[in-house]
């Protein structure tokens, strides 16, 4: 296996963050301490110019580089590499002021007023024209500059924008999709309550003024946005690509941002990074929340199947959590760590220093008002960033996935929409974290992947309320079966196709019902206080929220109801299905009929974690190779010190160690290991 870098001419671990010199112009003290504050801190990279853009142009068509041509030099002389931005994420005021149409309309078709950022309409050719001016002279700018190693396109792209441009843009995608309106509308399935579409202008976007109930369109709408903000995206891509063919270009995600499909939006770019803010200090619940960070930083890996960077991370306190607590000593670095393991190759803030003024003055930074190295949170940052630079040999290696778990955009969006089960909380992103977390707890390496990636490497591929399956999809995972893999789906599989529509002749559709042996004839939704009884295998276990009405046709009942009217029915089946299995789980559980199902599947599978002993619960070993040696970071989210037993020897690879029969790890403590004996 190849190491895949982010940039092969600066081949570490980045650690830095978003830098705002732009803010600090008129005092040239702190700029220059920025420097030796960095260094102190063993930070190799800063993110410059994110919203610099009144800074860059102050007045239309006079530009002013000089803040960023001393801070590019700065830190190059400082030892340093510089992400640099494009500055698309804020506009100044001027433009406002001068072109209206670059600023969003809402979904109330009410234009926005200038403020906050991100607020572009993505069809403005003004704003596209100002954009591509600006990113040019960056990239012609800084094109050879030594420090320059990765785009930074924007920031944080997203939200939506119902302007007249926008949805007749929209009306043309939908052209482009459907042909007809013919076609459209019975995709749309519009003779619904009288709905017929009998000419293009008459299709609005999904609004609460107007349409909600034709769910066709409110799933295109989405995907036509995240289409729109792709290609907006391209433009600054191709721009900044043209001048700097060698820099690779990323932007910064949001976890499972739900107003674009990340899958397709990143297709464009060379590298994914991500913006990570648990959750965290809730106690006995940072455990779960351990997991489901996990479970979005394999995510990011496999939207692109490489490295991706942790871009922004605060060292310390957010500001817009509802409740903005410390990190504990000790958090951040384990939180960090937990980036590496799964295959960031940086540690990066937002921010560095704190601002003086505005709404983010109270965000946890590298550098505080007080401005020193003296404080808990500049020590901290310091101490990762010399553990960091022991690490560079981790860069560009990734994990050896047996098991895939599928999250899909569309998916969600349509059990969201849906109108029916649970009305208003459907608990799609709940519900694949909760068959993730047995994974995580067990050291196994996962991807978490889409339909249209390649089924054929793994093993175990898990789809929990895989609602949305084309005919297409039907077909891709019934070879998988077919051809030895194990499949695991649950209520809700496979009930309408790609467009919303129901599949017809019983579910699960699109030719699952063959596969599963299943045929699902009714959904009861209960009420939060109900509670059904299931035998299983093990003994008992209780249904909440869903159970499906299941019958056997072919597949093998390994669990029943046994209470309710439908006491004996089958509640979970498996079924054998060319060389491989088909699992069915009919009903939502607690948890721990999850766990024992995800375990049943590898013990059958013979997947393993690569860390030998037994893993406490909190306690995780996950990995990263460069196919010959397998770095496995063993991470303790708990609260407890644990002697961990195993049969191998390890080497550390901070300290050069090693360790025979048993490794001991203190609450919060990381080890990062590879074995070196069985
Ligand atoms: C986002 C943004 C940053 C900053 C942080 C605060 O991730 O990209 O500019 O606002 O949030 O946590
Ligand atoms: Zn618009």
């Amino acid at each position: 296996m190849k190491k895949i870098y982010i940039n092969e001419k600066f081949p570490y671990i980045l650690h830095g963050g978003d830098y705002n010199p732009d803010q600090w112009q008129s005092y040239p003290d702190i700029l220059s301490e920025d420097m030796r504050l960095m260094k102190k801190a063993n930070c190799n990279e800063m993110s410059l110019g994110i919203f610099a853009w009144s800074s860059l142009e102050p007045e239309e068509d006079k530009f002013d580089f000089s803040f960023l041509d001393k801070a590019m030099d700065d830190i190059y002389e400082a030892g340093g590499r510089v992400i640099l931005a494009t500055p698309s994420g804020a506009r100044p005021q001027w433009m406002a002021q001068k072109y209206p149409e670059v600023l969003r309309w809402n979904n109330r078709f009410e234009k926005w007023h200038f403020g906050r950022r991100h607020n572009h309409c993505p069809s403005s050719s003004v704003y596209r024209e100002k954009v591509k001016t600006i990113n040019t002279k960056l990239a012609e700018r800084y094109k050879d500059h030594p420090a320059l190693i990765a785009w930074h396109l924007s920031n944080e792209y997203g939200g939506e924008c119902f302007c007249p441009k926008c949805q007749e843009a929209f009306r043309g995608w939908l052209k482009n999709k459907y042909g007809t309106l013919e076609r459209l509308n019975e995709q749309w399935w519009t003779s619904f309550w009288s709905h017929t579409y009998t000419d293009w202008n008459q299709i609005e976007p999904p609004s609460p003024l107007g349409e909600t109930s034709v769910h066709g369109l409110t799933v295109d709408w989405r995907r036509f946005m995240t289409d729109l903000a792709a290609d907006f995206m391209k433009a600054e891509y191709s721009t900044v690509k043209a001048i700097t063919p060698d820099i690779p270009a990323t932007t910064n995600l949001m976890e499972l941002y739900n107003f674009l499909d990340y899958r397709k939006f990143t297709q464009s770019l060379d590298f994914v990074s991500y913006d990570c803010y648990p959750r965290w200090e809730d106690n006995d619940h940072d455990i779960v929340t351990a997991s489901n960070t996990a479970m979005i930083y394999d995510l990011n890996r496999s939207l692109k199947f490489k490295p991706f960077l942790l871009m922004e991370s605060t060292p310390s306190n957010v500001n817009w959590h509802d409740f903005n607590k410390l990190k504990r000593p000790g958090m951040h670095e384990l939180a960090s760590l937990q980036a590496i393991a799964h295959g960031s190759d940086s540690v990066q803030y937002f921010q560095w220093r704190k601002s003086r003024g505005s709404a983010e003055k109270f965000h946890g930074a590298v550098v505080d008002h007080e401005g020193s190295e003296n404080t808990r949170v500049f020590k901290e940052v310091s101490a990762l960033g010399e553990r960091l630079k022991k690490l560079n040999e981790i860069a560009g290696t990734m994990p050896d996935s047996k098991v895939a778990v599928l999250y899909d955009w569309s998916n969600k969006w349509a059990i969201d929409d849906s109108q029916g089960f649970v009305l208003k909380s459907k608990k799609v992103i709940e519900t694949v974290q909760r068959y993730y977390h047995p994974l995580w707890k067990n050291g196994i390496d996962t991807d978490i992947i889409g339909f249209e990636d390649n089924f054929s490497k793994y093993s175990v591929i898990i789809a929990p309320m895989l609602y949305m399956v084309s005919e297409e999809l039907g077909e891709k995972l019934a070879q998988f079966v077919k051809n030895g893999g194990t499949l695991l789906c649950t209520y809700m599989t496979a009930m309408v196709n790609e467009n919303d529509l129901c599949h017809l002749g019983g579910f699960p559709g699109a030719g699952l019902r063959k596969v599963f042996g299943i045929w699902n004839e009714e959904i009861d939704t209960l009420y939060p206080q109900n509670i059904v009884k299931v035998k299983t295998e093990a003994g008992e276990t209780e249904a909440i929220d869903y159970c499906e009405l299941i019958h056997l046709e072919g597949a093998k009942a390994i669990a029943e109801y046994a209470s309710e009217f439908y006491k004996g029915m089958p509640a979970a089946t498996v079924n054998n299905y060319g060389k491989g299995k088909a699992y069915y789980v009919a009903f939502r559980d607690k948890g721990e009929y999850t766990d024992s199902m995800v375990d049943r599947l590898l013990k059958e599978k013979n997947i393993t974690s690569y860390f030998d002993g037994k893993l406490p619960y909190g306690v995780t070993a996950h990995s990263r190779t460069d196919g010959d040696k397998k770095y496995i970071f063993l991470q303790n989210f708990s609260q407890g010190t644990y002697k961990l037993s195993t049969s191998c020897s390890w080497q550390d690879v901070e300290t050069g160690g090693t360790y025979n029969n048993e490794i001991i790890l203190a609450p919060l403590e990381t080890k990062i290991i590879i074995k070196v004996a069985s």
